[in-house]
């Protein structure tokens, strides 16, 4: 039986040049081009490894945040959604996606308002948790929770805290029933039906793990966290997001996942 996580191609794309300037909060320091670089081919390496087949789209030097393509759409066995990314620099992201998720569904449905960030979706098995954030506006949420329906997907809203970027920066699915996550969204109320996992002190920059197949990729840093996930029994693979994080992003960020029909 195939799982929840059991995905079979994924969408990347290449770091331009310009990646360098990526979004980030703050002052913080420009990531290493070629560090980064290598970052995401261990990457790209690990989705194959995990036996997805993975289409790597050209850098596209115009977008900064554009390696980021989770944020530009949202893709199911049952379709493909282009969403509207919050940030103004981003905005192009989506249309610039558009040809590759072409290729692989029948189905594109497009969003003509609001805002909705791909980094504030967490898919879970009983719904599709849309989060509220600096980045997807109440008018982008409810237009998705509609289109969501057309892909036979239930939707619920919920609110990422002020402090966190994107819904996902503060948690990820472990396996089917748990949910890794920051102590700050422990309490939310999507997770009421899972078991939550919450990251130890100090390691809240774990909590964008990846799940896909048996493993769960994470943060090469985060020790005690990849302790508690391999207490469970489930394999981890620790890959290297320090040029990555830099530009506040992480794992689930840099792919489109989805089993093919
Ligand atoms: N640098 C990722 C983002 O802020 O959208």
């Amino acid at each position: 039986m195939t799982g929840f996580f059991d995905f079979t191609q994924a969408i990347v794309r290449k770091p331009g040049l310009s990646v360098i300037s990526g979004l980030r909060e703050g002052d913080g320091a420009d990531p290493d081009y070629v560090s980064l670089c290598k970052e995401h081919d261990d990457y790209v390496a690990a989705l194959r490894h995990a036996g997805v087949s993975v289409d790597v789209l050209e850098a596209a030097e115009p977008y900064p945040d554009s390696v980021f393509v989770e944020d530009a759409a949202l893709v199911f066995e049952t379709g493909a959604l282009l969403l509207r990314p919050g940030a103004s620099s981003r905005a192009g992201e989506a249309a610039l996606l558009l040809p590759a998720l072409k290729r692989h569904f029948e189905t594109v449905l497009t969003m003509d308002e609001g805002h909705v960030d791909g980094g504030d979706i967490l898919a879970t098995p009983n719904a599709v948790v849309i989060g509220l954030s600096h980045r997807t506006d109440r008018k982008g949420a409810e237009l998705l929770a509609i289109l969501l329906a057309r892909l036979g997907k239930k939707a619920v809203i919920e609110q990422t805290p002020a402090s966190i970027l994107h819904f996902k920066t503060g948690c990820g699915m472990i396996d089917e029933e748990t949910v890794l996550a920051v102590p700050e969204m422990a309490g939310c109320g999507a997770f009421n039906s899972l078991r939550v996992l919450v990251t130890p002190e100090g390691e809240e920059g774990a909590a964008n793990v990846l799940r896909v197949g048996s493993n769960v990729l994470i943060g090469q840093h985060w020790a005690k966290t990849r302790d508690m996930i391999e207490r469970l029994g489930i394999e981890t693979l620790a890959l290297p997001v320090t040029e990555i994080a830099k530009l506040d992003a992480g794992l689930s960020c840099m792919s489109l996942r989805w089993q093919g029909r």
